[in-house]
């Protein structure tokens, strides 16, 4: 007799579900079509306490895609501490919603992370599913949005964080790639719809500065209210994926003394932005 076990249970109607499996079915890969359909279905995937190891991690990832090889093994430390990790200047974007690869062409497919140390306060991570915020938008919205092209860039999300740079500064971010994509992402393959948004975008193209900052504004208000938005509360241990390409994520403010640490593997993008 099997001992297997994989159970779904959705956290709330649009979006996040809580899958209880074991460490050897997760990553022998025994359920991958099942993550799959749901990581697609339901934004969120939550598994409590799994205490996932590195190698484990990428086992897992394996199963459902092609880990992104970001100058490590797969495995990339995130805390806001430059001595743990050297991109910590940019995670203090994160705590804006935003699109994990935004300003590439093939954004990333999906995101996972492993809990480590938790902050002391805040620091819960929030998933908002865009492919619903686009079905719920009245029908003049969806008519208004279907031919917008927005641009999306480092400098748009580092302005957050850093509003007043150097001249050497807004060099550096201007050589890193930026892309004009479309504000609604039709998915080929599945025919959904879903809306590119967040912290890169900058501007609408052929609209006023005005009329473009009302108008990323009121949708982003739009696309992350609560019926559309998971809000994960940490224990350590635990492990979140969501699906890139039809979410937001953002992480609630902590400290920036915090030494709150999550293990990161990123899943190579599979569908150009389109
Ligand atoms: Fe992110």
């Amino acid at each position: 007799m099997s001992d297997a076990m994989f159970e779904a249970h959705d956290i709330s109607p649009r979006v996040g579900t809580r899958i209880t499996i074991s460490k050897a079915d997760l990553t022998s890969g025994k359920y991958a079509g099942d993550i799959e359909e749901l990581l697609k279905t339901r934004s969120a995937l939550v598994f409590k306490e799994l205490f996932l190891e590195d190698e484990e991690q990428l086992a897992f990832a394996n199963t459902i895609g092609t880990v992104t090889l970001l100058g490590d093994d797969g495995v990339s430390k995130i805390s806001l501490d430059p001595t743990v990790s050297d991109t910590a200047d940019y995670t203090r974007g994160a705590f804006f919603w935003h699109i994990d690869g935004a300003n590439d062409v093939y954004p990333a497919k999906a995101t996972m992370l492993t809990a480590k140390t938790l902050s002391e306060w805040g620091g819960d991570t929030l998933i908002a599913n865009t492919y619903a915020a686009y079905d719920d938008l009245p029908d003049a919205d969806k008519e208004l949005l279907s031919t917008l092209k927005v641009r999306h860039a480092l400098e748009a999300s580092q302005r957050m964080v850093h509003p007043d740079p150097s001249y050497a500064e807004l060099q550096r971010w201007r050589t890193r790639p930026s892309q004009t994509h479309p504000l609604v992402w039709h998915h080929a393959d599945s025919g959904l719809k879903s809306l590119v948004l967040g912290a890169t975008a900058y501007y609408v193209h052929d609209m006023s500065r005005e009329d473009s900052d009302a108008l990323l504004c009121r949708v982003q208000e739009w696309a992350t209210q609560d019926r559309f938005v998971y809000r994960h509360k940490w224990n350590v241990g635990d492990l979140l994926v969501w699906d890139n390409t039809g979410t937001m994520h953002r992480a609630d403010t902590y400290s920036l003394e915090s030494k709150r640490l999550m293990h990161r593997t990123t899943l190579e993008g599979e569908e150009a932005l389109g």
